[in-house]
């Protein structure tokens, strides 16, 4: 596995691999790997012939500069453990100052889906995410890109902005990988206390009873006033708990398939996320 820092060194490899016709695909990551990022990687096999990882902490798309900060770190441990899945051919590591040089002044904007849910709570996050991912596309030449459902308004993002910019890419979405008490696999869960790690499970449990609930027929108003009544007495602070068309991110009002329960909630400092689809109609 090549550990690549420049774009000008990840051109020279680019560029050889398309002169002989390999297909290429990239996993955007911001390090701190696991499980997760492994069934992103996983999810290019059969599909590509050469893979490249990018780990970039972003800084543009943070709007909290401590939150910058405290994002977890360890490249050599992410290098370790890509190398030892023997399917990555380039972790491409660039520096802030590639990546932003000075006098760069540009930001990718994909209006309207980024104004709800965590771009509500988070103005400007997707812009920074629009911004680096088109980078990150253009200096990889990738012609397919696996993005994680965990992330699901980041993956509609990306799918609205490769569909308007004409960007030859592939999408490919990876569902959620939870650990075995059903806690959504995160770089952030790294930050909570052993204590905070336990009660975290209660978010992932909490969707399922307010899913369970609409599909046997309680109002989504009322299961969603108890739902966040329960996190909150679990110590979480919500930020949102939503039901939304998957499609567009539209609010929805009935639990039907095609619709998706959306939260954003704090334990501690830590700041989760979380989905789940609606599978049957009540
Ligand atoms: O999902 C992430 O880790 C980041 O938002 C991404 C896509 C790598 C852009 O920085």
């Amino acid at each position: 596995m090549h550990i690549v820092q420049t774009r000008k060194d990840l051109r020279a490899l680019v560029g050889q691999w398309r002169d002989a016709g390999e297909t290429i695909g990239v996993v955007p990551t911001m390090g701190a790997l696991h499980d997760g990022h492994m069934a992103l990687v996983k999810a290019l096999d059969g599909r590509v012939t050469r893979r490249i990882v990018t780990i970039f902490v972003n800084p543009i798309q943070f709007n909290n500069p401590k939150d910058f900060q405290l994002y977890p770190r360890g490249v050599e441990a992410d290098a370790a453990l890509l190398a030892a899945t023997g399917k990555v051919d380039v972790l491409y590591n660039p520096s802030e100052q590639e990546m932003y040089p000075p006098g760069f002044a540009s930001r990718v904007m994909v209006s309207g889906l980024d104004s709800m849910l965590c771009g509500g709570d988070r103005p400007g996050h997707f812009d920074g995410v629009a911004t680096v991912v088109s980078k990150l596309f253009n200096q990889t030449g990738a012609q397919v890109a696996a993005f994680g459902e965990k992330d699901y308004q980041q993956l509609c993002i990306i799918r609205r902005l490769v569909s308007d910019m004409d960007i030859p890419v592939d999408i490919l979405p990876v569902a959620t990988v939870r650990e075995a008490d059903g806690l959504a696999l995160s770089s952030r869960n790294r930050r909570l206390s052993p204590a905070l790690r336990q009660q975290a499970a209660l978010l992932p449990a909490a969707l399922n009873t307010a899913l369970a609930a609409m599909q046997a027929g309680q109002p989504s108003a009322a299961a969603l006033a108890d739902c966040t009544t329960t996190l909150q007495a679990g110590g979480f602070t919500v930020h949102y708990l939503e039901l939304r068309a998957q499609q567009t991110l539209q609010p929805v009002t009935q639990a039907e398939p095609g619709a998706r329960l959306f939260v954003a909630a704090t334990l501690g400092d830590v700041r989760l996320i979380d989905n789940m689809p609606v599978l049957v109609s009540a």
